[in-house]
């Protein structure tokens, strides 16, 4: 196990490229597979999480070539998988077990998705439950993973309102849909990410979206495409944070995707007075990109709006640390979510802004934060292996006149392999021991 010493830093000043965007990278392999022909991927996240998906993959019999972030895909067509010899192993990731439960629901043969420790406690009923309604064969562990799916069923199409606003129930059954029979219709009643609605255009295929319902007409075929993955906005949400609560700074993140179903985190921080200007707004294989400059700013306390929250669902960990440098209260309700992600994210936060005294309330569906001073209360803060709350409290030490500690930061690899090369390269000042 390694963990993050970080020191207090001076000014941050430079232009970087965070990586690649996870939630593209795991579609690109995913509908790459399942198209007729050849699909070039370039900027592929090279993170542990869609490696999973790329692995799990070519387990299935898909040849796929990588070199560092650029891929190639042989697809194999809308029925050409193959059985896995073993069951798929995800690792921590969320996105590919929900996505791909759908996607193998709907083949020939037999399944059986596992992951990590973290993984095998999160909640897969959301999804058995329409895949079932589906005509689907999928069981869990107590709705958890390890999931079983029996192969070999025709699906059809239903019309399925989202208990919660998710990309990944939405995404599943989408994919599911291409398979069954008639229409399959998702209503949302909050945004998420339309990535796959997107990407399924990219590759030919009807998607239609009036107002909230999104549907797909089952029965169709993929045809493979060029995909050129842009910066993911959850990864420079950090430097974002960090370049305005830094003093004497100015970062510019080059080519980051501003999609807008993620970019709550930019809506959020300019409500608590974040200097964040977005320039060079351009297109890129049907994204919306833009090099964003941040500056030090004087941050205050709101109450954060919640139809923002779906919009920046990923970023509350290191938003609760630009809270706890704002003047003022913050409060965030409506965000249950995080308590089913990689970690309880409000609990776990919570207890390390505790560590450094900072004043904070938790809420069933959020919390209150105080901003403040950081004061050491502890020699050192648990991630509980959760990446984002690694990169959040390394985000905290710009602010901080002692050192801090985080303990559990292997995890940072499944979605931002270089954070440190990259922190360090703008003046921040973090080693990872261990
Ligand atoms: C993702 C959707 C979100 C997000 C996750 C990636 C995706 O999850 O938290 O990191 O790629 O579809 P939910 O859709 O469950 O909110």
């Amino acid at each position: 196990m390694s963990n993050f010493v970080t020191s207090n830093s001076g000014s941050l000043r430079g232009t970087i490229k965070v990586p690649g965007d996870k939630s593209i990278s795991h579609r690109s392999i995913m509908l790459g597979s399942i198209a007729d022909g050849v699909t070039r991927v370039s900027g592929f996240l090279e993170g542990e999480d869609s490696l999973a998906t790329l692995n799990a993959f070519k387990e299935m019999g898909v040849n796929i070539e990588r070199d560092g972030s650029s891929v190639v895909i042989h697809g194999v067509g809308m029925r050409g998988l193959k059985k896995p010899k073993n069951p798929l192993n995800l690792g921590n990731s969320g996105t590919s077990i929900r996505l791909m439960s759908g996607l193998l629901s709907a083949q020939e043969f037999d399944s059986e998705l596992c992951g990590d420790e973290s993984l095998s406690t999160r909640p897969m009923g959301r999804v058995i439950k329409p895949l079932r309604e589906m005509g689907a064969d999928i069981s869990g562990n107590d709705s958890k993973p390890p999931l079983t799916i029996i192969g070999g069923k025709k699906l059809t199409a239903i019309e399925y309102t989202l208990p919660v606003a998710s990309a990944q129930i939405k995404s599943c059954l989408l994919l599911a849909g291409l398979y069954s029979e008639g229409m399959t219709s998702i209503i949302e009643n909050g945004i998420s990410r339309d990535h796959t609605e997107r990407m399924l255009k990219g590759f030919g295929y009807d998607v239609t979206t009036s107002n909230n319902k999104i549907s797909v007409l089952g029965g169709g075929s993929l045809k493979g495409c060029n995909i050129e993955v842009p910066s993911d906005i959850s990864s420079a949400a950090f430097f974002m944070v960090a370049g305005c609560i830094s003093k004497n700074s100015s970062i510019i993140l080059n080519s980051v995707n501003i999609n807008p179903t993620r970019t709550g985190v930019i809506e959020i921080l300019k409500l608590m007075g974040g200097n964040i200007q977005l320039l060079n707004q351009r297109l890129q294989a049907g994204e919306l990109i833009a090099d964003i400059k941040v500056s030090s700013s004087n941050l205050k306390g709101i109450q954060i709006p919640e139809n923002l929250v779906p919009l920046a669902i990923d970023e509350f960990p290191v938003l609760f640390v630009a809270a706890s440098c704002a003047d003022g209260e913050t409060v965030l309700t409506g965000a249950k979510e995080l308590r089913v992600k990689e970690s309880d994210r409000i609990q776990v936060m919570a207890d390390g802004l505790n560590s450094l005294g900072i004043k904070n309330e938790v809420l069933e569906d959020g919390i209150r934060i105080t901003g403040g001073e950081f004061t050491k209360q502890t020699s050192s803060i648990l991630s509980h292996h959760d990446h984002r709350i690694s990169m959040a409290f390394a985000i905290a030490s710009v602010r901080s006149n002692f050192d801090i500690e985080i303990e559990g930061v292997d995890n940072v690899k499944t979605s931002f392999p270089n954070f440190v090369e990259l922190a360090n390269s703008i003046g921040m000042k973090i080693k990872q021991e261990g």
